[in-house]
């Protein structure tokens, strides 16, 4: 099953992906996390996408579509992924359009998690992310039992360096001019569905099972 998981920042794709691979066993592939990877790791990718990220711009069409090329060629992938925060611009989905022609893959569905903006911004200053297994929580809508720390392996929470008020405010404006526009895009590729976001996170799963599973 190979599907686009699509959504405004701090939609919740992050948080519904996690359970989607544990039941649907297909690997999780954030453009994000491997950005914020490559950062961690110091590599040349990381140096070149941390100065966009910090700033809530977007990393260029070239690199960002390169590194989904050489994921999306490995074989773990024949059997289905889930694709969160790719594709980001027209051009991207363009781009992403022609690698699934070439190795073969079929699009399930583009989903998007519908969510207002002024949902946003508290989602994304109130959520914190284990650094050890990185598990997302929110202080305020998804708490762990001990601040600060993750229940799942006692990790040490915190906060990513672009999830403040003011990168937040960037992050959505840019959503609205790049990204929006693949609402249309999938509608027209006879792909798009949607859930609405604003729902508890459990209740936003439960849609999203019974749309995978038709
Ligand atoms: P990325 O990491 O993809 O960030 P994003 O799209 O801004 O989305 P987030 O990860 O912030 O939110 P999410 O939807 O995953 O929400 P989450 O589940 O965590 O990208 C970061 C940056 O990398 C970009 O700005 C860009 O620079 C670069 N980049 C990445 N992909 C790129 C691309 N294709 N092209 C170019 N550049 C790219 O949830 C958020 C919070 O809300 C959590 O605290 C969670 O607990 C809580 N929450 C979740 N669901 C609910 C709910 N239903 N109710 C209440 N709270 C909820
Ligand atoms: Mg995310
Ligand atoms: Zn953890």
């Amino acid at each position: 099953m190979h599907i686009l998981l699509m959504g405004p920042p701090g939609a919740g794709k992050g948080t519904q992906a996690a359970n989607i691979v544990k039941e649907f066993e297909i690997p999780h592939i954030s453009t994000g996390d491997m950005f914020r990877a490559a950062i961690k790791e110091g590599t040349e990718l990381g140096k070149k996408a941390k100065a966009c990220m910090d700033a809530g711009n977007l990393v260029p069409d070239e690199i960002t579509v390169g590194i989904v090329r050489e994921r999306l060629a490995k074989d773990d992938c024949k059997r289905g992924f889930i694709l969160d925060g790719f594709p980001r611009t027209v051009d991207q989905a363009d781009a992403l359009t022609k690698i699934l022609k070439e190795v073969g893959i079929e699009l399930k569905c583009a989903l998007n998690v519908n969510v207002p903006a002024a949902d946003l911004v508290e989602r994304a200053v109130g959520r914190r992310i284990c650094k050890f297994c990185g598990a997302t929580y929110h202080v305020k809508f998804n708490p762990s039992k001990k601040d600060g720390v993750c229940d799942m392996c006692g990790g040490e929470l915190f906060q990513r360096a672009d999830d403040t008020e003011e990168t937040m405010k960037n992050r959505l404006s840019v959503y609205e001019s790049s990204t929006r526009p693949l609402i249309e895009y999938y509608k027209n590729a006879g792909l798009y569905v949607e859930v609405d976001g604003r729902q508890e996170i459990n209740k936003v799963y439960e849609d999203i099972v019974e749309l995978l599973n038709k």
